[in-house]
């Protein structure tokens, strides 16, 4: 092994900043929604970046990018990578970090003239975030063989444009076969996105599963009426049904309590005028759960309540599952090999689930996965003000390296 080999840190955070560049918004973060202009710019960028590195770089019809390097034998590549999309309020780290700690650990071996036995490969999946078109992780889950390439390139986004008609309007899309390569094992460094790291003072998390997340969307029709002359008794207000649901989410998810979140994250309401009773409301609930059967005792009360209350209100609801996976536990001699490097190389590390979605979940449908969590500076993410600390990208981005080289010797 190549026990004193280290990533450079100040490489990592150049290229962290120049992606964060591309989408930039104001005041800081990035806005590169999933197959915008700005994604196919980030795309460039990095596939550039990967030419550089001598990566023999391939991406398949879903427009998901590998870049493999050969090993001194054939065989299926040891696999890290992440996602470059963000959400519209995104950080520069969230994903990135998975892509360019995967080249910075590919560039530390260029210069250290090591070619390890099995290949490596450094890939980016198409839309992890779902924020544009759900559910999230597309990509990774038409790779691993979760959703057909039809379905995908068939749904609608918040601004109604198809993942399709997206791919081809960028040119994302390439002629590798889905689902190839096969995979020996997948890790992928991300950022905490939370609190636990951070408040338990701790460097490395070694992420043992993530939680199941069930994304829905429910539309209310009621009728407009005047605000001032429509008595109380005579109303069908789609606007109070979905607010009223909005504040049964934050009941229910205190009631279920444990590691039980719930979000009102999207809302819509129409013609939102003051003086108008309102026809229309469309918004969104996210729930997530580690505990599979609390998930579902949540999403059950959930749909008692709108069906009781649309009864009472005499509204119409359409409603539709935008995601649901269920919580994913990662192999076990992965972990142990996250919390082995990190001892290794001196880092404080603590088991942990991930509360995030991420593309090594859905990895862990077709080969041994497992994640690497480094702080979030007072847990925030999907906000412009993300930030995890240089020394700390680097722990994690060092400890990437070390596991790749195990897996790959
Ligand atoms: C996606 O990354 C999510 O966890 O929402
Ligand atoms: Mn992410
Ligand atoms: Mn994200």
């Amino acid at each position: 092994m190549h026990d004193a080999l280290r990533i450079n840190r100040q490489r990592l955070i150049n290229r962290l900043e120049r992606l964060g560049e591309i989408g930039a918004l104001p005041g800081g973060g990035c806005c590169r929604l999933a197959l915008t202009e700005e994604d196919r710019q980030g795309r460039e960028l990095v596939i550039g970046w990967m030419h550089e590195l001598g990566l023999q770089v391939s991406s398949d019809a879903m427009g998901n990018v590998f870049g493999l390097r050969p090993g001194t034998e054939d065989g299926p590549p040891v696999m890290t990578g992440s996602h470059i999309d963000t959400v519209r309020t995104g950080g520069i780290y969230d994903g990135n970090l998975g892509v360019l700690g995967g080249l910075e650990v590919i560039e530390t071996l260029n210069e250290a003239g090591i070619v390890t036995r099995r290949p490596l490969c450094v890939a980016f999946f198409t839309n992890e975030e779902g924020a544009r078109f759900a559910p999230d992780m597309m990509g990774s889950l038409v790779y691993v063989g979760g959703m057909s390439l039809e379905d995908a390139r068939a749904t609608q986004g918040i601004d109604d444009q198809s993942v399709g008609d997206c791919l081809d309007a960028i040119g994302a899309g390439g002629e590798a076969p889905v689902g190839k390569p096969d995979v020996h094992a997948f890790v992928e460094v991300h950022i905490e996105q939370g609190p636990v790291l951070e408040e338990s003072g701790i460097t490395i998390g070694a992420v043992e599963k993530v939680q199941g997340i069930s994304w829905q969307e429910f539309s209310f029709t009621g009728i407009s009426n005047h605000a001032g002359t429509t008595p109380m008794r005579l109303r069908h207000d789609a606007g109070h049904a979905a607010m009223a649901t909005g504040a049964f989410v934050r009941d229910l998810v205190n009631r279920i309590g444990g590691d039980q979140v719930g979000t009102v994250g999207a809302f819509d309401i129409k013609p939102n005028l003051v003086n108008v009773v309102a026809n229309h409301a469309r918004f969104t609930v996210d729930l997530r759960n580690t505990d599979n059967s609390r998930l579902k005792q949540a999403e059950q009360e959930l749909q008692a309540f709108v069906e009781r209350l649309a009864e009472r209100e005499g509204i119409e609801v359409e409603h539709r599952t935008l995601a649901r996976f269920d919580p994913v536990p990662f192999d076990p001699g992965m972990v142990d090999r996250v919390e082995a490097a990190a001892q290794a190389l001196g880092h404080s590390v603590m088991r942990m689930p991930s509360g995030a979605g991420h593309d090594a979940q859905m990895l862990a449908r077709v080969c041994p996965t497992s994640m690497i969590f480094v702080p979030s500076v007072d847990g925030v993410s999907h906000n412009i003000n993300e930030f995890t600390a240089p020394e700390d990208l680097e722990a994690g981005t060092n400890v990437l390296l070390r596991v790749l080289l195990d897996l790959a010797e």
